[in-house]
């Protein structure tokens, strides 16, 4: 007869360190996930950085992200239900970074235009902006995915570089 599975058996045996190591390997460009907020009944820019965008459907159109269950600024956006994707350009590094520091007041002195469907935040010099409705929020572990129903896109027209992030530093694409 067969031995049924012990718990431990089921047990992820993958350390967080390893997870991170491994992970660090998938080289990817960031965003900035911008909304809009309510604080003290005015309604307010918000943001934070994000590299675990992708997009998800042609048809319809979706993109999806993650994002920490304990993001301070995700929960101040939700309720709007509707966010912007900024792909950021590689002279974006200081912007990323300042929209990486939890409970900082991000937007100030920042410019921003209003995304055409949504409002929500586009910040200048991005590379391309994707504004979103909110489709659906799933459970995911520690975080949250996110979908988004694309609403409205659209690209820069100059050549800047991307920003890139692999094994926990931000590069640059090494020249032609
Ligand atoms: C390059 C980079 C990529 C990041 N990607 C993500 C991500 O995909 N999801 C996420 O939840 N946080 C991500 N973070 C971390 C958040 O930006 C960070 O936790 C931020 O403090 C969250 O701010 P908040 O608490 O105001 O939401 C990333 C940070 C950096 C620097």
């Amino acid at each position: 007869m067969a031995t049924p599975a012990s718990t431990a058996t089921l047990e992820p045996r993958v350390d967080s360190d390893a997870f991170r190591q491994v992970l660090s390997r998938f080289c990817s460009g960031v965003t900035i996930i911008t909304g809009l907020a309510e604080e003290h009944g005015r309604t307010v820019p918000a943001g934070l950085t994000c590299q675990s965008f992708f997009s998800l459907s042609l048809d319809p159109p979706l993109v999806a992200f993650s994002v920490a269950r304990t993001s301070r600024t995700w929960p101040t956006i939700e309720p709007s239900g509707a966010f912007c994707v900024n792909v950021l350009s590689a002279a974006q590094q200081t912007l990323c970074r300042s929209f990486a520091v939890s409970g900082s007041d991000k937007f100030a002195g920042q410019d921003w235009m209003p995304a055409p469907a949504t409002g929500s935040p586009a910040l200048p010099g991005s590379l391309a902006w994707i504004d979103c409705a909110v489709e659906t929020v799933h459970p995911g572990g520690d975080h949250w995915l996110v979908v988004g129903r694309v609403l409205h896109l659209n690209a820069a027209d100059h050549e800047a570089d991307p920003l890139l992030f692999y094994r926990a530093a931000f590069r640059r694409p090494a020249a032609a």
